[in-house]
């Protein structure tokens, strides 16, 4: 009755921005992302008879009422597809900052899906597992796998093909993503908010619609024969158009903040110089920096030498869900 496993985070080269159904997480396009080895959460979860609900603690502190509620609403997922009635305790820690756009809710849901399956005494495979990460954050239903990792959107009314699936191996091709944290404030609007005030009011959410499939098959393509300049010019656009649709909602929201235009404006002046690094960023100011294992240093001076620039944390591909053994 008692499971701990440890999930990574993962960044979206191609973005996932809006869902065709809020209750089971079913997005509008299809997204791809590669997991952190840097970043991740380990959760233990402890399903008891005794208890009279669930219990969160999160870093070692119970969490408020609202997040307790929100694990309550997943762990109801899990109970119903297992068919019992019993309450948990639950602790989980995170090696990443949490809500400040370092894909928190990925780890953070990929981890309690996987400790909470195993615990209950639910044999579910990882396609399965993927499925039930979906229903807490479609960001973690990703990083059940480790490495480049396609989230296929599905077709299906009752979410059953919507599900992420291995492209690419992370061995196959390491990259370096530099986690660029910045002098910043909080982020006002939640991803769940911010994608849900586009698709209900942006004007310019049909030209993210009708462009994010051929991103897609580029992305693929890229990986496919490993052209970093392919991968990395269409990786930009697509984070690019993803946060115009922001602008275009009602009301309006960005996610910028100057200390991220003055990491975009040195990305782009990198490649003036002859260095190939390309920018995304996630719904947050913070930004992620790609670029390749031999050119890792000279872009982290670069940046390093920004202002704005508070800490740069150096990330590679990294591995799928792990349980970790409990004791007792
Ligand atoms: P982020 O950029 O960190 O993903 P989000 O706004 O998408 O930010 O998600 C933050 C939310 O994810 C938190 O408010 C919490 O509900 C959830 N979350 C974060 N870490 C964990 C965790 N370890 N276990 C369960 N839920 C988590
Ligand atoms: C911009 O997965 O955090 O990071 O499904 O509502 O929990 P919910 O949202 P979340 O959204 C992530 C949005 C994004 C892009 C991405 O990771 O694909
Ligand atoms: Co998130």
């Amino acid at each position: 009755m008692k499971a701990t496993a440890k999930a990574h985070t993962n960044i979206a080269l191609i973005k996932y921005w809006g869902k065709r159904n809020e209750a089971l997480i079913l997005p509008t396009n299809s997204s791809l992302s590669i997991t952190l080895d840097k970043f991740y959460t380990t959760t233990t979860v402890e399903f008891n008879k005794e208890q009279a609900t669930d219990e969160f603690y999160l870093d070692g502190q119970q969490v408020n009422e609202k997040e307790q509620k929100k694990i309550t609403k997943f762990l109801d997922v899990i109970r119903k597809l297992a068919g019992k009635q019993e309450y948990a305790i639950i602790h989980s820690i995170n090696n990443v900052p949490t809500a400040a756009g370092f894909a928190s809710s990925a780890s953070g849901l990929a981890a309690l899906a996987a400790a909470a399956t195993k615990a209950i005494g639910l044999a579910v495979d990882r396609r399965m597992l993927s499925q039930i990460a979906r229903r807490g954050s479609g960001s973690a239903c990703r990083s059940i796998y480790g490495g480049y990792v396609e989230w296929q959107k599905g077709e299906k009314s009752d979410g059953t093909d919507s599900y992420a699936v291995p492209i690419l191996d992370a061995k196959e091709w390491d990259l370096t993503v530099l986690s660029v944290m910045l002098e910043s404030k909080p982020k006002k609007v939640l991803s769940r908010e911010g994608m849900k005030r586009t698709v209900d009011t942006s004007v310019f959410y049909d030209g993210w619609l009708q462009s994010v499939d051929n991103d897609l098959s580029i992305v693929k393509q890229a990986l496919a024969v490993k052209d970093f300049e392919m991968l990395g010019t269409v990786v930009e656009k697509n984070a690019l158009k993803m946060h115009a649709t922001t602008l275009g909602a009602d009301p309006p929201f960005l996610y910028w903040q100057s200390g991220t235009l003055e990491v975009m404006e040195e990305v782009a002046s990198l490649r003036s110089n002859g260095i190939q690094a390309y920018f995304t960023i996630d719904a947050g100011p913070n930004v992620k920096v790609l670029c390749e294992p031999k050119d890792e240093q000279q872009v982290i001076a670069a940046l390093n030498s920004l202002v704005a620039v508070r800490e740069i944390f150096v990330c590679h591909p990294g591995p799928g869900v792990t349980y970790v053994p409990t004791s007792s």
